[in-house]
């Protein structure tokens, strides 16, 4: 069995894929995958939450994403892969780049390979490659390590250690986007508007480097406005909407230290920074009729929640239930890996 957790973009989307730093946290929900050798079978199965969604033979995106994956890894034989998944799809938590990870890791493990992160995370990109084009890689390096990462595309993730756990409130907006589309967006306001452009960059770039000093600090109201400003230039490239802003203005009215759209926008979730207890904004936010979770992050490494357990088991989990646990932190470089074997 293997895992991996969904993720929400503290600061930084958008501007990760043009090269500047972004900030990502693992979320303590996730995916599993389990895959078994199929010897005498034809072609190779996918099942998510119980459903057969894709067979290598088929030529839908998800089956056009399994049979990329399954070019990279080449697997001596076809596979059955099962995956239980809590996150919901086209909302900006990951759901994609997870199944990618924990698809390419129950591949490794049917097949007996040593772990290897790289080779994981060179066969999810090939998987988001089909949904999201040109993918920065931030998603599938968060689903891959947990924890609280710095992402720069191009270098391996960076992990931070947080001096205390980040309590956050996740709220779905109600409808999904295409992060495709969106990035395309982005990448026609730089076309049109170069030299604007290069200045939210830097304007990004630099909030995404205080956050960071904010992170490490344990300086979470200075963490939080950093958030409300990155969300003020996500607007501006037209990516906010109006249930977005109503769930940071929710959030914000009911103590969030700072509130921002999350992932690609459009739609998809919006991610709060709490003041300790999530409950006021989760409360907020389900008066005003939204479905919404909390989630702690911390740079310890920790077990994943027992939703896997329930979800394998065949009982449905809404994302409106409230999981509170600590996130699984993986050394993300050579080095860092090997140290931690040491
Ligand atoms: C999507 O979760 C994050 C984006 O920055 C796209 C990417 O980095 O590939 C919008």
């Amino acid at each position: 069995m293997q895992r991996a957790c969904g993720k929400a973009i503290l600061l930084g989307e958008h501007a990760v894929v043009h090269g500047v730093p972004a900030l990502v946290v693992g979320l303590d929900r996730g995916v599993e995958a389990v895959a078994l050798p199929a010897p005498s079978a034809s072609e190779s199965t996918l099942s998510i939450n119980h459903d057969l969604v894709a067979t290598s033979a088929q030529d839908h995106d998800l089956a056009l994403a399994f049979r990329a994956l399954l070019a990279e890894a080449a697997p001596p034989s076809p596979v059955q892969v099962q995956v239980a998944s809590a996150l919901p799809v086209g909302a900006g938590v990951g759901s994609s780049a997870a199944l990618g990870v924990a698809i390419a890791r129950a591949l490794a493990e049917a097949f007996a390979l040593p772990p290897s992160l790289d080779r994981d995370l060179a066969h999810a990109l090939s998987w988001e490659r089909i949904f999201h084009g040109n993918p920065s890689g931030i998603d599938t390096a968060a689903a891959a390590c947990g924890g609280c990462l710095l992402y720069t595309r191009g270098s391996p993730a960076e992990p931070l250690r947080l001096r205390s756990p980040l309590s956050l409130a996740i709220a779905y907006s109600g409808y999904g986007s295409s992060t495709r589309t969106m990035v395309e967006s982005v990448a026609r306001q730089k076309e049109r508007r170069p030299a604007v452009f290069a200045k939210q960059l830097d304007a990004i770039r630099s909030l995404v480097s205080n956050a960071r000093l904010a992170l490490e600090a344990g300086d979470l109201v200075g963490l939080g406005k950093l958030m409300d400003l990155n969300q003020m230039i996500l607007a501006g490239w037209m990516l906010s909407t109006g249930e977005i802003e109503q769930l940071c203005a929710l959030a914000r009215e009911a103590g969030a230290l700072g509130a921002k759209l999350t992932g690609a926008g459009g739609g998809g979730c919006v991610v709060a920074l709490c003041d300790g207890d999530p409950g006021p904004i989760l409360g907020a936010w389900r008066g005003g009729g939204f479905t919404c979770f909390a989630s702690t992050v911390s740079s310890l490494r920790r077990g994943f929640a027992p939703w896997h357990r329930a979800m394998l088991a065949g009982k449905k989990i809404f994302l409106r239930i409230a999981v509170r646990k600590n996130v699984q932190e993986r050394p993300c470089s050579a080095r860092q890996r090997e140290a931690a074997a040491a």
